[in-house]
């Protein structure tokens, strides 16, 4: 032992002056290109990865330092990061047809049944066919409006439990994620499902795309990754999610065949589920020559359970924090729900287009929690950029955190303050870059009916019948507003609440 310290600490100096030496030269090699947006030091190997913390805080302040297009190292892999509302608009519409791919990692490969999913699948005619079933047959309009039955019911449950435990600790973090997975099953299979059971596959979903692998950025260390046992790791959650999968459209297939049998038509229009348009999808494209396989439904369908309950959840606990951490505000906002409601137990749907405040409480919580870190493209030819040369295949990521909070956009950007919407243009359509929390153009979210209606019948309902404080008179203040990192950025810790009735 006393040997070993001796050697390091001879060598400890030389060790020192290699590093440096190393870091001086990649520094220089990334002036080489000198054309090059500005970039941080970085190390050998590992590049910029150890700058990072996991979420778009830490980019942010990179960024700060090398302004609103910086290139980062991730290992060997080159990553473009735009800050800022100008360099998002160059990307996502200036130059759109060569930002239209995703990123590629070796993680999404099971997850995604090979890329045939919707979120990361290459921009081709997979991605068309499959984005035309979500826009025109599962989240349009009309059909977000034909699931308010189900929403309604929902709701009304869950403010039942709130209403038995009124008075005690409730868990609204755990409260309002079991709610938006059983109106997804509801809406997308027909029936609830055991709620831990599906809770715990789509947590591990979430934390399977976003799991750290050697082999995508430092490719000389993906021995790593196979002593971590990744690749088993992965297997035995796909099998998990693909069993699931399995036994809901064997359901399926078993009800249309019953049915068939009877001589009824398969299923009535109102009735049918998420799943069930996937299937016929499915059917359809057998005698073409685009086919749409099994692969190709579990793909689609385990994308949007993911995104439709998960994001949906978060930016409705997000809001909730929010509201409890500034009670003016949540005054404010309940004094507006409870003149609209008059006394009436539930909010309406047909009342939420009346409240402007609740609107803009949801646009303020998505500029300062976009939850997804948007998902990264990938660049398909070199391209100058903002005057940078950027090269084909760099990754791309859109800090729509940083853009939020940026101080040239927003006054007092970290203060929660619904009333700037009030009187505002700005929506989160996509139209608008200093507020994209679900991106745009092309490759832009086609979830914003489905969450944005969900969410606002979800607060309004919950701030129209309770009063909502933190236990043991705990100072708003302080609430705890730490953020995950990972996939989806949400509430690090659960929010706990006392609730209260409004009425007796
Ligand atoms: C508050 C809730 C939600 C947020 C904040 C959100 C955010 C996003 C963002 C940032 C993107 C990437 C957009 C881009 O690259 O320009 C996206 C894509 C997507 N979202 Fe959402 N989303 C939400 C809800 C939903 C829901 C409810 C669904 C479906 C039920 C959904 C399905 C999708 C799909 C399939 C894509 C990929 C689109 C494509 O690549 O063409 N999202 N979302």
């Amino acid at each position: 032992m006393f040997l070993f310290k001796l050697l390091v600490s001879a060598l400890l100096p030389f060790i020192i002056l290699l590093l440096l030496k190393l870091i001086h030269r990649s520094r220089h090699s990334s002036q080489e290109h000198e054309n090059s947006p500005p970039s941080p030091w970085k190390l050998p190997i590992i590049g910029n990865l150890l700058q990072l913390s996991g979420n778009q805080r830490s980019l942010s302040k990179l960024a700060k330092k090398h302004g609103p297009l910086m290139l980062l190292h991730l290992g060997s892999v080159p990553v473009l990061v735009a800050s800022s509302a100008d360099a998002a608009r160059e990307i996502l519409k200036n130059h759109e047809p060569m930002f239209l791919d995703r990123l590629k990692s070796t993680n999404l490969i099971k997850i995604t049944y090979n890329f045939k999913d919707l979120t990361f699948s290459p921009y081709g005619e997979h991605w068309r066919h499959a984005k035309k079933i979500l826009v025109h047959h599962l989240l349009s309009h009309n059909k977000v409006l034909s699931y308010q039955k189900v929403r309604e019911e929902e709701v009304t449950l869950m403010m039942g439990i709130i209403k038995e435990s009124c008075g005690s600790l409730v868990n609204f973090s755990e409260l309002i994620f079991s709610y938006t997975i059983n109106v997804f099953c509801r809406v997308a299979l027909g029936r609830k499902f055991e709620s831990e059971n599906v809770k715990n596959l789509i947590e591990l979903s979430i934390v399977m795309i976003g799991l750290f692998r050697f082999e995508d950025y430092m490719p000389c260390l993906s021995w790593i990754d196979k002593l971590r046992g990744l690749d088993s790791i992965m297997e035995n959650h796909h099998k998990k999610v693909d069993k699931f999968l399995e036994a809901v459209i064997e359901e399926h297939l078993c009800k249309k065949r019953r049915e068939s049998d009877k001589g009824e038509s398969c299923v009535v229009d109102q009735e049918q589920h998420f799943i069930d348009v996937l299937l016929e999808h499915n059917e359809d494209d057998d005698t073409t020559s685009f086919r749409f396989g099994r692969d190709n439904v579990k793909g689609l369908f385990l994308d949007i359970f993911l995104a439709g309950t998960v994001q949906t959840f978060s930016s409705v606990d997000w809001a909730l924090s929010e509201l409890v951490r500034n009670p003016k505000t949540m005054k404010k906002l309940q004094k507006e729900v409870r003149e609209f409601a008059q006394g009436k137990p539930n909010v309406n749907e047909e009342d939420l287009v009346k409240l402007k405040y609740l609107n803009a409480v949801f646009k303020e919580t998505m500029r300062l929690h976009p939850s997804p870190p948007l998902i990264p493209r990938e660049l398909t030819q070199d391209l100058n950029l903002m005057g940078y040369d950027i090269k084909c295949g760099t990754k791309v990521f859109i800090n729509t955190w940083a853009i939020g909070r940026d101080p040239t956009l927003w006054d007092e950007p970290d203060v929660f303050k619904p009333e700037r919407f009030l009187d505002s243009p700005i929506d989160y359509y996509g139209g608008h870059f200093e507020l994209i929390p679900f991106g745009t153009g092309r490759r832009g979210c086609p979830g914003i009916h489905y969450s944005k209606t969900l969410n606002e019948i979800t607060l309004a309902n919950l701030v129209n019948k309770f009063d909502l404080a933190l236990p043991n008179g705990e100072n708003p203040e302080d609430l705890d507003m730490s953020e995950s990192s990972g996939a989806v950025i949400h509430r690090k810790n659960n929010l706990f609440l006392v609730p209260t009735p409004a009425f007796k």
